[in-house]
């Protein structure tokens, strides 16, 4: 069976030209922003003196992306088909391999967990065009490799969708295929689907399903499917590294949304990122909510209990100039500050986080 992640991607549709509603409120978010970037490049000043102590950066690739934050997915055998049918703990729901990996109709093993999705979160109705779901699960958990989208405002969902459509915003490492997939599926939808799958995600629920836990070591490990997971053998130094794998591999392929995971992170992380977080012109609570959990006033989305290696990446992007719109442009004030030891902090403080 092929894995429908590492399917072609078909010829890229021409960007639409698109005057849309969602304009006039970026242009509104536009203006605030400016007034925030401007109170954060006062401030950016005062911080540069304080980021001497410059990061030993650990496992960087030669073309200067850390490695380690984006795993690859090895070739492996396809896996023989069982035949039968499958099922994970705790559902009744009972699919087969065709069904687990269809990508316009994905499995949704906990029905009575969330509201009907609507198109084209749960079904696209069209062979070969990705769900939602497919990716960001049914209930908007997501995945280490994306991103969770439940509790997410309605408004900063659409900006997103649109922002990867129009080429202001790319995974943070251009050529990593879950991103590039993620702006395929940008550059596909159009702006009623837009509308109703971030009115859907909005009113979910978010709960976390990492455990940050800090250490100098971590479990044996290798990269699958682009995320790691534990193999044989003696745990090895972490470095300065986030390692997030799934507790159970085999449940994680199954798209099963109660996969937990677990993140080890350098010893003292979650301290120095709420030093971090806290300290400062411009902490991350006066834009991101209360303990980080966004919600009514909040000008950023909410960051509590969310993956780490998702929140890194995302700190790393905004450094590296994937994020562009002017939405981001306080982000990328204030990330400039920060070396990438301070941004595995930042993340592991914001993951260890309740929502
Ligand atoms: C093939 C997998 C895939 C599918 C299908 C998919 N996404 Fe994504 N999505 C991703 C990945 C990967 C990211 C993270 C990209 C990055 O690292 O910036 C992402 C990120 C996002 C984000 C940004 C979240 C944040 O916190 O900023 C939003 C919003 C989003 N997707 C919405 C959608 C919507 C709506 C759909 C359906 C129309 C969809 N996605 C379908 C893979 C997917
Ligand atoms: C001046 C306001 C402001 C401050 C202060 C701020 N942020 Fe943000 N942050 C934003 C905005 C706005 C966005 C959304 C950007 C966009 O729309 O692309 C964002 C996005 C993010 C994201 C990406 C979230 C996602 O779902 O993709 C992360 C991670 C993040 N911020 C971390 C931090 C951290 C850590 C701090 C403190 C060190 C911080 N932010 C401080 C305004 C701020």
């Amino acid at each position: 069976m092929i894995d429908p992640m590492e399917r072609r991607s078909g010829p890229r549709e021409p960007q639409r030209a698109r005057q849309r509603p969602t304009q006039r409120r970026l242009r509104a978010r536009r203006e605030r922003a400016t007034v925030l970037l401007a109170k954060l490049l006062s401030a950016a000043a005062c911080f540069a003196i304080g980021s001497a102590q410059a990061a030993s950066v650990q496992d960087a690739s030669a073309d200067g992306f850390p490695a380690w934050a984006f795993p690859g997915k090895p070739a492996t055998p396809d896996k023989v088909a069982a035949g039968g049918t499958q099922s994970v703990p705790g559902s009744r729901v009972r699919l087969r391999d065709a069904q687990i990996h269809d990508i316009s109709t994905p499995p949704d093993w906990f029905p009575q967990e969330h509201p009907p999705m609507p198109a084209p979160v749960g079904a696209t109705g069209a062979t070969g065009r990705w769900a939602c779901a497919y990716c960001h699960l049914p209930g908007g958990e997501g995945r280490p490799e994306n991103a969770s989208l439940a509790g997410l405002p309605a408004a900063y969902i659409r900006a997103q969708v649109e922002a990867f459509a129009h080429g202001e915003r790319h995974g943070a490492r251009p050529d990593w295929v879950p991103g590039t997939l993620m702006t395929r599926v940008a550059r596909d939808a159009d702006d009623s689907d837009i509308a109703r799958a971030a009115e859907y995600f909005s009113r979910l629920r978010f709960a976390t399903h990492v455990r940050v836990v800090e250490s100098d070591t971590v479990p044996a490990h290798a990269a699958a499917a682009y995320v790691y997971a534990p193999v044989a053998g003696s745990p090895v130094a972490l470095g300065a590294r986030i390692i997030e794998m799934p507790v159970d591999l085999e449940r994680f392929e199954l798209r099963d949304p109660h996969s937990r995971f677990v993140a080890y992170v350098p010893r003292g992380s979650v301290a120095r990122g709420r030093k971090l977080a806290q300290d400062g012109a411009a902490p991350c609570a006066s834009c991101h909510g209360a303990g980080l959990r966004g919600g009514e006033g909040s000008v950023a989305p909410p960051l509590a209990g969310r993956a780490p290696t998702y929140l890194f990446r995302q700190l790393f992007g905004f450094g590296a100039g994937t994020r562009t719109s002017a939405a981001a442009q306080p982000m990328r004030a204030l990330v400039a500050n920060f070396s990438e030891a301070d941004r595995i902090a930042l993340a592991a403080y914001a993951a260890s986080l309740a929502p």
